[in-house]
């Protein structure tokens, strides 16, 4: 018998991270205060397996266990035969604070307790649950059935054999696992915000419009998406309220400052897809915008940006977030990159990196563009350890 694994908050991340808990076996007992999100919660999780089933991906009978393995509950109490509980509850300090306090006295001493927070500090959520070795954060990425990464986040308080529990199991259910820092926006979220963030900068700056900024890190860099179709789906709310946390976080470090550009569309209520507006025109009949055929500017955007992105990478690497190794596969794995930063860097050579961000800085002559010393301390055709 599979141990049984409890999740708390029916949203988009509990109910995907309990379907894949179900699909690898385990009983799964779902947790939601909300009436109407529990009334829908096992719908919303028999929709995207009746597609699998549709897709081949799943018989009709595997699709009915699993689903038959997911428990909707109404009371945490019923948490208590579980082994492991993940809270996916909504991104609020004093609420998961709380969740963790009463979770302590539901259940056995021995269960982990695991936080899918993607902002907040894990060491400031397990500040109230009794036995704080036992807690951990474990970052899925959205659709969390899908992709392929799991940021481990342990505290100073997590032991070992918690950490090495939680993995095995995560790797068990197909993940590949990274273990990171608990420090603001763990590896991916943080290395990822230059990617918009400086996008932000040289539109507001006129220097190219978003066709052609997206243009150049499809085409130049070799990104899946251009930053502008990515916050679109996203959603362009959402993207910013993640920029304000870590910036705040980071002690408002001019490197990080959200756009006001950015603030305006979501004031308008231009958030993207979602609303049909938001970088780009998605109502049917709007003209598409095409991106300028100046090469070189092209090459200039993306170096630019790219620039931003190896630069945070070394910084994150220098304050110690995770190992080069584990800093690449979280970026290749859990946002897409086309490389990993660190690589990146000994490819092109820690020196251009170096050369492109004091380029800027003698510019713009702003904090903002302050290169991370390990780009000038880099061993020679090498990483840094
Ligand atoms: N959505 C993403 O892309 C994403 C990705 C990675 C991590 N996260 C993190 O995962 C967490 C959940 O995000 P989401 O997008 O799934 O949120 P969501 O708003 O879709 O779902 C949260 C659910 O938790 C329920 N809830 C709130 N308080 C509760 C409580 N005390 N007990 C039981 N249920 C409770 C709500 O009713 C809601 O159904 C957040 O911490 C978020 O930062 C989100």
């Amino acid at each position: 018998m599979q141990e049984t694994i409890g999740i708390v908050g029916a949203g988009t991340m509990g109910c995907g991270i309990a379907q894949l808990a179900a699909q690898h076996g385990h009983p799964v007992h779902l947790y939601e205060t909300d009436t109407a999100s529990a009334a829908t919660a096992s719908e919303r999780i028999a929709g995207v397996v009746d597609r699998l089933v549709t897709k081949g991906a799943l018989t009709k009978k595997a699709a009915q266990e699993l689903l038959g393995r997911i428990q909707v509950c109404r009371s945490i109490e019923e948490l208590e035969p579980c082994s492991l509980v993940l809270e996916a509850i909504s991104e609020n300090l004093s609420a998961k604070q709380e969740l963790f306090e009463s979770l302590s006295d539901v259940c056995a001493p021995s269960c982990l307790f695991a936080t899918n927070t993607s902002s907040l500090s894990v060491a400031a959520i397990a500040a109230e649950a009794t036995n704080p070795e036992r807690v951990l954060g474990l970052h899925f990425f959205n659709p969390a059935p899908v992709l392929p990464l799991v940021e481990i986040i342990p505290t100073d308080h997590t032991t070992q054999e918690v950490v090495k529990r939680a993995e095995t199991l995560v790797r068990r259910w197909g993940k590949t696992t990274v273990r990171a820092k608990d420090t603001p926006g763990f590896i991916v979220n943080r290395i990822a915000r230059p990617f918009y963030g400086e996008a932000l900068r040289i539109l507001e700056e006129g220097i190219a419009d978003v066709a052609t900024i997206d243009s150049a890190m499809r085409e130049r860099s070799g990104f899946r998406m251009g930053p502008f179709q990515l916050m679109d789906l996203i959603g362009i709310d959402v993207n910013l309220t993640v920029t304000e946390t870590f910036y705040r976080a980071m002690g408002c470090d001019p490197r990080y400052e959200p756009s006001k550009l950015q603030a305006a569309l979501v004031a308008k209520g231009h958030l993207g897809r979602k609303t049909e507006v938001g970088f780009y025109d998605y109502r049917t009949g709007a003209v598409e915008l095409q991106p300028s055929a100046d090469s070189a500017l092209q090459l200039n955007i993306s170096e630019r940006i790219v620039a931003m992105i190896l630069n945070e990478a070394a910084e994150a690497r220098r304050a110690g977030v995770a190992s080069v190794e584990d800093i690449d596969t979280a970026m290749v794995k859990g946002a897409n990159y086309p490389r990993g930063p660190l690589e990146w860097i000994r490819q092109i050579g820690p020196a251009t990196v170096l050369a492109q961000i004091n380029a800027l800085r003698a510019q713009y002559n702003t904090e903002r563009y302050r290169p991370s010393p390990l780009l000038e301390t880099w061993p020679t055709d090498s990483h840094p350890t």
